[in-house]
């Protein structure tokens, strides 16, 4: 089915490509960020903007981002420049700098899943004590190396699959686990939803108060859409450039959107109404998920094989995007600059673990050291996520909305074998929604 003519390699399938594009997309941005952004910026409310940016901007830039891609079938700096050149490689460049950024502490907290994959083992976490999963959580966290060890191990792993290649790496571990952490994530939902005083939780979770809006928690839900379905930043550009002429994009869009905002919401069912019933503080930001999830297993029966499979399941999550991340640093080397994969993997991915280093030492060490008010790992997430995938978005749109059109809605429909009966919207939310409302809320959570 694949068509590897100049040998970048391909997918295998369409449904490869579904998974891996979906593989991309649910990490930690659904089960670890979603849960505590949700619970720090008001619960429903939030949830309700998160959708409502999901299902206009969101999706109508992965299509975007398909589009170029297979247009193309460049990763994003040749992208842009093959579609158009001029100026326009620099948004590719911009990419490359996000994606080392973000990884950089995304690898930082991988780790921490990876840790707790061995705590748990260990039946270290068998406490449903808040205090205690507390001090153990700040305890590990803020240990000068120990973390930074998980760090490197979850670095080299995500360099090891990015070797591997397209078809064998990624779309291979993206097939078993996907299934497997949807099923899993549901079974706690269940758990969760049945702890008594479970209810606060989801009363918290559904039922808004508008008046918890503000710039700021747009911003914050904007950064997150682009965060959660990997936009903004040309991964899906890459992937897009690995898929065959003939597949069916928008239909791809739709799938990869549906099952990432599925797993962000199930994982807000899995946190928050857990949250209540131990009376954590919903507002306790990143360590959230690795101290209310254990006390969810504590209350289990075979507790400690559901935590097991859990945190295995979410490092895997974790490394099918940390893999996008990187393979959009790495296919710029390649494509562009001729290097060979195996090397480029070895040096972007060893740049990008001492980048992670302040991040982890940050929760530690480094407490008390802050810039502009945030600690840097805050700092290195708010740069990626808040400006640079959401300034990635703009540009996105406007290339396609303005500048290759024709291309793309060729591109979109699959020169016409896959007609697209919403072409229109997404045309219209290209040239002027998406540009004008992220520019908007950008300038409004400064
Ligand atoms: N979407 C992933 C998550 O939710 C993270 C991620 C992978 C990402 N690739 C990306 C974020 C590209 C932004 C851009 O965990």
């Amino acid at each position: 089915m694949a068509t590897a003519a100049d040998g970048r390699g391909n997918w295998g399938s369409r449904a490869g490509f579904v998974l891996a594009a979906s593989g991309s997309a649910v990490g930690l941005g659904n089960i670890w960020k979603f849960p505590y952004m949700a619970g720090e910026n008001g619960g429903a409310a939030f949830l309700i903007v998160y959708l409502a940016i999901v299902f206009t901007i969101g999706i109508s830039v992965m299509l975007c981002e398909f589009v170029i891609g297979r247009a193309s079938e460049r990763s994003p700096v040749g992208a842009f420049a093959k579609l158009r050149g001029g100026a326009w490689p620099i948004v590719g460049f911009l990419g490359v700098a996000a994606g080392f950024i973000i990884l950089s502490f995304y690898s930082v907290v991988a780790g921490w899943a990876v840790a707790y994959v061995f705590k748990s083992a260990l039946g270290l976490l068998q406490t449903s004590d808040p205090a205690a999963l507390g001090r153990l959580f700040g305890d590990f966290s803020s240990h000068p190396w120990e973390p930074i060890l998980y760090h490197a191990a979850f670095m080299a792993m995500t360099v090891a699959v990015v070797i591997a290649g397209i078809e064998h790496g990624i779309e291979r571990a993206c097939k078993i686990l996907l299934p497997l952490l949807f099923l899993i994530l549901v079974a706690l939902a269940v758990r969760s939803l049945t702890l008594p005083g479970a209810m606060e939780g989801l009363k918290f979770y559904l039922y808004p108060d508008f008046s918890k809006v503000s710039a700021q928690m747009v911003n914050g839900a904007l950064s997150q859409a682009f965060f959660s379905l990997s936009l903004g930043m040309g991964a899906m550009i890459t992937y897009g450039s690995y898929l065959a002429r003939h597949e069916n994009l928008t239909r791809a869009t739709l799938m990869v959107t549906l099952f990432d905002t599925a797993v962000a919401f199930i994982a807000g069912l899995v946190i928050l109404p857990a949250v209540f019933a131990f009376s954590f503080d919903p507002s306790a930001g990143p360590g959230l998920v690795f101290i209310t999830l254990p006390a969810v297993f504590a209350k289990m029966p075979a507790g400690v094989v559901f935590a097991v499979l859990f945190f295995v399941l979410l490092t895997i999550a974790a490394l099918t995007s940390a893999v996008s991340l990187l393979e959009v640093v790495v296919s710029y080397f390649v494509d562009q600059r001729g290097m060979r994969r195996k090397r480029s993997a070895v040096v972007a991915g060893g740049l990008t673990f001492l980048l992670g280093i302040p991040s982890s030492l940050s929760l530690g060490l480094w407490k008390d050291h802050t810039i502009a008010g945030k600690d840097f790992l805050s700092l290195m997430d708010y740069v990626g996520s808040n400006l640079l995938l959401p300034l990635g978005g703009i540009a996105v749109t406007l290339f396609v909305g303005w500048v290759i059109l024709p291309r793309a809605l060729e591109e979109a429909t699959s020169r016409g074998a896959h007609p697209f009966s919403l072409a229109r919207g997404w045309v219209f939310i290209c040239r002027w929604v998406a540009p004008v409302a992220i520019g908007w809320i950008l300038i409004g959570g400064l």
